[in-house]
């Protein structure tokens, strides 16, 4: 007999399909099963799209009796958004068992919605693979919880710490590269400096096939952020700027919309560092629906992340290069990171010649 931990497995699995898209909303799998066998299964995959319990109900092609059970990763909406609310769905439905993976932090659901599935006698049961549940959805707990997104800092780095080199414009290799490509994609919006978008003139887009997704779901392209404190960067020269997509450029000046080029000039205030960084990704979180943030800095930016414990995952692509003098040092001041940090390694992986290391912050 199949065990309840395998369908949940199943139901996240499935959530997983929709890391790319569902942004601000959760990903959430489904699954129903009776007895052994996956009855219906689906995922959520866009905002304003059903979500994964509604589809799966309309998948079923049974009638449902209570030896059935319902399967799903986060726990069931209970008040109109952009959709009706699932719970009214599954009381309808007639389901009579549920396990709920986690439940969901959105003050307007949080506990109410297993309450009403409860007083409809439905039988719930919380907490199946809950880590899991909330590893997926980290930035969207994180936007709701701490009201800012989850971070990662992403950097190439040469064997000598160099995260620049006069030979070649790239330090890290073309594998590593594709691979930052993925957690452009899975992020809600992707930060640089003004330093980065002189000195490299980078588009920040996903640069993501469909082939390289396995899938033919469009991803939706993060917002580009920038911190142009002085307004320094001409929107007609760099790549950072063009296209339709929502761009957003951090200042001490002024509050301004370009209309014709989709980009928010926002002000903040500024600290000793430059602009206040844990200010702007509270804009980020509550403004924007930013749930994840990839942060590409070049060796202040990252001084300044790491000193103000800002950083959730830090990712290094080590090349085992050694570009000398010329190069532009990272890591300045580790002095500067509080001393109650807590910094573990969470992955290595090999690209092509380079190492990536994944290091976990935790923020005391
Ligand atoms: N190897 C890699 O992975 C990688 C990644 C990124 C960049 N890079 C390279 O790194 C170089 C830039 O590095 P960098 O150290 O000179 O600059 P940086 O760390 O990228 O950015 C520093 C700039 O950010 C702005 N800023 C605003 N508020 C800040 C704050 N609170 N803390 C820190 N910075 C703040 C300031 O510019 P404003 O005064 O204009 O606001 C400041 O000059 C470029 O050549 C780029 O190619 C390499």
């Amino acid at each position: 007999m199949k065990s309840e931990i395998h369908f949940m497995e199943r139901a996240i699995e499935l959530a997983k399909k929709g890391i790319y898209t569902t942004s601000p909303n959760p990903s959430v799998g489904c699954v129903i099963s009776e007895g052994n066998k996956i009855l219906s299964e689906s995922f959520h995959l866009r905002s304003g799209s059903d979500h994964a319990e509604v589809i799966a109900l309309k998948k079923l092609n049974k009638k449902i009796n209570s030896k059935m059970n319902m399967y799903v990763t986060l726990e069931p909406c209970c008040h109109f958004g952009k959709t009706g609310p699932c719970t009214k769905a599954i009381i309808e439905s007639g389901i009579k068992n549920i396990f709920i993976s986690v439940l969901d932090p959105n003050p307007k659901v949080k506990g109410k919605g297993v309450r009403e599935l409860r007083s409809h006698g439905i039988n719930v049961n919380i907490g199946l693979c809950r880590s899991l549940s909330e590893d997926i959805n980290r930035g969207f707990f994180s936007r709701i919880i701490r009201k800012i997104p989850f971070v990662i800092a992403k950097q190439a780095i040469s064997m000598d710490l160099k995260i620049t080199s006069p030979k070649s414009k790239w330090i890290s290799s073309k594998d590593s590269r594709k691979d930052v490509q993925y957690y452009r994609a899975k992020s809600c919006a992707i930060l640089v400096s003004s330093k980065t978008i002189k000195s490299d003139n980078p588009s920040l887009k996903a640069k993501l096939t469909k082939k390289d997704l396995d899938s033919k779901i469009l991803i939706n392209q993060p917002i580009r952020v920038v911190l142009d404190s002085n307004l320094s960067l001409r929107p007609d020269k760099y790549k950072f700027f063009c296209g339709s997509d929502k761009k957003i450029v951090f200042n001490s000046t002024k509050n301004f919309f370009h209309k014709e080029k989709n980009i928010d000039f926002v002000k903040v205030k500024t600290d000793k560092s430059g602009l206040n960084l844990k200010e702007i990704l509270k804009i980020l979180a509550s403004r924007y629906e930013i749930n994840n943030l990839f942060i590409e800095p070049g060796a202040r930016l990252l001084n300044t992340l790491l000193s103000k414990n800002l950083v959730d995952e830090l990712i290094l692509y080590k090349s085992p290069d050694i570009i000398g003098k010329s190069g532009l040092q990272s890591f300045g001041n580790f002095d500067q990171i509080p001393k109650n940090t807590n910094i573990f390694v969470q992955s290595l992986m090999k690209l092509s010649n380079d190492v990536r290391i994944i290091y976990k912050i935790l923020r005391k």
